[in-house]
């Protein structure tokens, strides 16, 4: 108990993201980029802060995230990382920073040794296999992404709903469980049909956290800049701006962690049939 009483918010660690999914409660995330978004992050209780390289779009004003580089993550990481006392910290792996075993650990290395970070992201499916399980084996937990994978982009012709054909739904599924298997501790599901997130998620023995992906994975991600109605251009369909509804940016962030641990976002107009 603090001097006034109130419990104050545990660290959010793998085990603890772990035992949410047990219990059937929900997990708060959401990307920053600075110390001070961050500590308002962390104060409202979020579980997990990531440092997306979706810093290059939001932060820097590029049209995708590829050109963003190991160098600008660890910056921005090492101010997020001034912020977070309570939250998981999750870093992601920048564009071609993981193509080798030893280029991922050197770089995942850099941002647990010179960042604080707690785990790493990867996009990618079972051709990212021996990469998850070389950083989990050398203690750096995991994160796979799968779904719309944003550094896919041009190989993907767009940011589009991935999974909707019952061949590409199942080959998700296949791919979830062999990330799961390789030792992912989190999966990562972004624009994904409802439906198939809600099999994913019940399949899966780690936290699955989504962005696009329906009501039912185990949590629920954005980011940041979209809970605040300030990303430039049309806002995602799966977003939603809360700072309209509340009036201030800390009313705002607590608002989707209410509305994430209620279950009341997202709904059925910011998921993907
Ligand atoms: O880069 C990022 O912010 C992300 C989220 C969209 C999940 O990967």
């Amino acid at each position: 108990m603090s001097a006034h009483g109130e419990t104050p918010p545990k660290k959010t660690t793998v085990r603890s993201l772990q035992a949410r999914k047990q219990a059937g409660e929900k997990i708060v995330c959401l990307t920053a980029y600075d110390a001070s978004f961050a500590r308002l992050i962390d104060a409202a209780g979020v579980d997990v802060v990531l440092v997306g390289d979706s810093l290059g779009m939001v932060v820097q004003g590029l049209e995708t995230t590829l050109p963003v580089s190991v160098a600008e993550m660890l910056y921005h990481s090492q101010l997020v990382r001034r912020g977070v006392q309570h939250a998981l910290l999750m870093v992601d792996m920048p564009f071609l920073s993981y193509t080798t075993v030893a280029s991922a650990l050197e770089n995942a290395g850099r941002f647990m040794k010179q960042a604080g970070a707690e785990m790493v992201k990867l996009e990618g499916g079972e051709d990212q296999a021996e990469i998850v399980t070389a950083l989990v084996n050398h203690g750096i937990p995991v994160c796979a992404h799968l779904g719309l994978q944003p550094q896919r982009v041009h190989k993907l012709g767009g940011y589009r709903v991935q999974g909707r054909e019952a061949s590409a739904a199942e080959h998700m599924l296949h791919e979830a469980r062999v990330l799961q298997e390789a030792g992912a501790d989190v999966m990562l599901l972004e624009c994904v049909p409802a439906a198939l997130a809600k099999q994913i998620t019940e399949e899966l023995r780690i936290p699955v956290i989504g962005i696009g992906a329906g009501k039912d994975c185990d949590g629920q991600i954005l980011v940041l800049y979209d809970i605040l109605g300030v990303s430039s251009g049309r806002q995602p369909k799966f977003a939603h701006d809360f700072l309209k509804d509340t009036g201030s940016v800390a009313a705002a962030i607590n608002a989707y962690a209410d509305a994430v641990r209620s279950g009341r976002f997202p709904s059925s107009e910011q998921s993907f049939d």
